[in-house]
């Protein structure tokens, strides 16, 4: 296959960014990956290439480091960015904010100034649904107002949203901001999957490790708000939907005929689902039997968040096609994978 280009994928080591590189591969792009692996390990681009049969080439720095960064462009030469690297635990963030606002602003300003210098005018950026806090009204679009931060990793994307907006008017950046609703699941040959460094808070890797024995129990954060079932309402995504949507993306800005804008795209499914509705799910598809109980409501949890998809739909001429049992599937197939992987690391 001719390549298509070469994609710069900042973050590449990390959850969503390997299953990227996949469909990227798969698509006939030419992929470079920069990463710190302050969040992910390097061996995941080994398996990268056991599904795709290429490994990207790989370069490993703090995006923070900005002549570093302009070496990596003027050694490389990309036609086009998706940048996923920033730091994105919202607990940490409130506990140490600057290392926040540093990294993940900074990054991206190195990233932008690079681009521009080196022509290369094309970026895909990963914004999230954390920038509509909790919204007056459901399904959210692109139009929604948004809400003031609940946390300082929130106030970072919107900021890093303020950044773009205005930098797209001084310069012929071509830019797509995803908010991503909320990536679970793994790619179908748990090969890769979500592989962090630290203890996950997530809902869907808590209920893994749970299932798998790495935790007694987990707490249902809040039974009492006013939704069906008493939990919060989100929109899961099944992570490889998410890829093929960068994949759509990049398309979309290579077929674009303008220059200097942002189109800001939801990327969710458009389905609400429950806390206990995931729960329940997990349950009756992995045929296992969780232990969790009902608790308090944790601060700064949104009741009830969804997309309105279709201008992803319309322009991006994407949509998912992975429902809930894909994700809950291939999230515990994962969670199998990744204990015989670490029964194997601790034996040599
Ligand atoms: P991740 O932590 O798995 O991946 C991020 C990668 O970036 C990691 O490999 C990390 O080592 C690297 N990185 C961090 N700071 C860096 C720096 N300064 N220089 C170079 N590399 C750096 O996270 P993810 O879940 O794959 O998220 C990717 C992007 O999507 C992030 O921007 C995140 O904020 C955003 N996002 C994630 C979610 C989610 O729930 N996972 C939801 C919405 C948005
Ligand atoms: C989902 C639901 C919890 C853990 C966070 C970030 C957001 C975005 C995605 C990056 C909530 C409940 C969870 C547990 C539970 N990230 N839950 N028990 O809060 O929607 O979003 O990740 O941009 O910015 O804030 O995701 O997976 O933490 O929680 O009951 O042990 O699961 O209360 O209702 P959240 P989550």
């Amino acid at each position: 296959m001719d390549s298509k280009g070469k994609v710069l994928v900042t973050g590449g080591a990390g959850y969503i960014g390997t299953h990227t590189i996949v469909q990227l591969i798969g698509s006939g792009y030419d992929v470079v990956v920069v990463d710190d692996l302050s969040n992910s390990h390097e061996s995941v681009l080994d398996d990268v290439a056991r599904i795709t049969g290429k490994r990207p080439t790989a370069m490993f720095f703090d995006l923070c480091d900005a002549a570093q960064t302009d070496e990596l462009f003027a050694t490389h030469r990309p036609s086009a960015v998706i940048h996923f690297a920033a730091k994105k635990l919202v607990g940490e963030s409130v506990l140490n904010p600057l290392l926040y606002y540093k990294t993940n602003i900074l990054s991206l300003i190195n990233v932008i100034e690079s681009s521009i210098r080196f022509d290369c005018m094309k970026l895909v950026f990963s914004s999230s649904c954390s920038v509509y806090g909790q919204p007056e009204e459901n399904p959210v679009s692109e139009l929604t107002p948004l809400q003031k931060a609940e946390s300082p990793y929130g106030n970072t994307k919107r900021i890093c949203e303020e950044i773009l907006a205005d930098t797209v008017k001084a310069a012929k950046l071509q830019v797509a901001s995803l908010r991503y609703f909320n990536p679970v699941g793994a790619h179908e040959s748990a090969l890769i999957g979500e592989y962090p460094l630290g203890v996950p808070s997530n809902l869907m890797p808590v209920i893994t490790q749970t299932a798998i024995g790495k935790r007694d129990s987990f707490s249902v954060f809040g039974s009492d708000y006013d939704t069906p079932d008493g939990t919060c309402i989100r929109d899961y995504i099944h992570v490889m939907d998410l890829a093929d949507a960068h994949v759509a993306a990049l398309r979309y800005l290579e077929n674009s005929k303008r220059d200097g804008f942002v189109s800001t795209f939801n990327i969710g499914t458009g389905n609400g689902i429950s806390v206990k509705q995931m729960i329940n799910a997990f349950e009756r598809v992995n045929q296992v039997s969780l232990n969790y109980q009902l608790s308090g409501r944790r601060a700064g949890d949104v009741v009830q968040v969804w997309a309105d998809n279709t201008k992803a739909l319309k322009e991006l001429g994407w949509a998912p096609t992975r429902g809930l049992d894909d994700m809950v599937r291939s999230a515990w197939k994962w969670e199998c994978h990744l204990k015989e992987i670490q029964i194997k690391e601790e034996h040599s």
